[in-house]
């Protein structure tokens, strides 16, 4: 194996930008339906992997919500979160920023408090059994109506110890993060950090509007903010993080071709990018296997995976002494590791 594969492999990684919901794989899936007596459209295991075949995030979205059907209990929530970290120590992850959507779940009537508490449980045995180290961001589904948006949040401030930031995830094109401006607003007043997604498949003015009306301190996505040079002065003046999945970006459709990918002209105008999965079960890959896949499709250089590996520690909401102890590690790390 060649020097660049081997230290994306080995170095300490973060991961920022990821849906816990969107880790279910399709043997989980089967097993949890069984479990709970879920009664799910798929036959078998390789009937669910063929349904992963989207031509747009509208596509993968209503598979995604379809999946979260099977889970139930609180033990469902443990057993998907503890089952990525399991992965995440194998692949050398120190930190996660974990996205949940709980109107996914309260909408089919599961409690609010049983989605968070399996998430916390699996968090805490994973510090305590790997070292990871991790904050919960909580989404707002943004095709849904911003009264329920409301209603979500409220539920979050009984909770605020477990949750670090919000977020603005699902379909969109026509759902402008100014339609969440009050509800960001009162999560902002109440002490939530907050990020969105935008510029995935909606414009450039989208980011904007995450930065001006959402006051977001990172951009998840964000890669057609290229298509405005006064907005990509902005971001890198203001260092603002962009949270990139680049294999998320091909099976969308947002990028067919990882030859074309913007990751490296986002570098290049001094971007502080980073590398995610985003839904790894249902995008083929997790944290390493985008890392290997961005970096053979653009020829990445040691010294721009180093760059990608060291951004999601800065850009991590970890506290200023954590983030200084992740980064001297992370820099001691590629100081001793050889190219031989
Ligand atoms: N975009 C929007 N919503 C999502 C995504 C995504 O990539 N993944 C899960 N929900
Ligand atoms: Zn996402």
């Amino acid at each position: 194996m060649d020097a660049i594969r081997r230290l994306i492999k080995a170095m300490p990684k973060a991961e920022l930008h990821l849906h816990i919901e969107g880790t279910l794989e399709p043997e989980m899936m089967m097993q949890l339906a069984v479990r709970n007596g879920i009664k799910l459209p798929y036959a078998d295991v390789e009937a669910i992997r063929r349904a992963f075949a989207f031509g747009s995030l509208q596509d993968f979205l209503d598979v995604y919500y379809a999946g979260m059907s099977v889970l139930v209990t609180s033990r469902d929530f443990f057993d998907l979160a503890f089952a990525y970290l399991t992965r995440m120590h194998a692949e050398n992850v120190r930190h996660v920023e974990i996205f949940f959507d709980p109107q996914g779940h309260t909408s089919r009537g599961i409690s609010f408090d049983t989605v968070l508490s399996g998430l916390v449980d699996a968090l805490e045995r994973a510090k305590r059994d790997y070292g990871i180290t991790s904050k919960l961001i909580m989404c707002f589904l943004r095709h849904l109506p911003e009264d329920d948006a409301f209603v979500t949040l409220k539920q979050a401030c009984r909770c605020k110890e477990h949750i670090f930031a919000v977020g603005l995830d699902s379909s969109e094109k026509a759902h402008p993060p100014s339609k969440f401006s009050r509800v960001f607003r009162e999560a902002r007043e109440n002490g939530f950090v907050t990020v969105a997604h935008a510029g995935e498949e909606g414009p450039p003015s989208y980011v904007c509007e995450a930065l001006d009306d959402l006051e977001v301190k990172r951009v998840d996505h964000g890669n057609r903010a290229l298509e405005d040079a006064s907005l990509v002065q902005r971001l890198v003046r203001d260092e603002i993080p962009m949270t990139v999945c680049p294999l998320s970006n091909q099976r969308l459709q947002v990028c067919p071709d990882l030859t074309q990918h913007p990751l490296r002209r986002m570098l290049k105008a001094g971007m502080r990018v980073t590398v995610n999965s985003d839904d790894p079960s249902y995008f083929g890959g997790y944290l390493t296997d985008n890392f290997l896949a961005i970096q053979s499709a653009l020829s990445l250089d040691r010294s721009e995976i180093v760059t990608l590996g060291r951004n999601a520690f800065l850009s991590s909401f970890m506290d200023d002494a954590d983030k200084q102890a992740a980064l001297d590690a992370f820099n001691a790390f590629v100081a001793g590791f050889g190219d031989s």
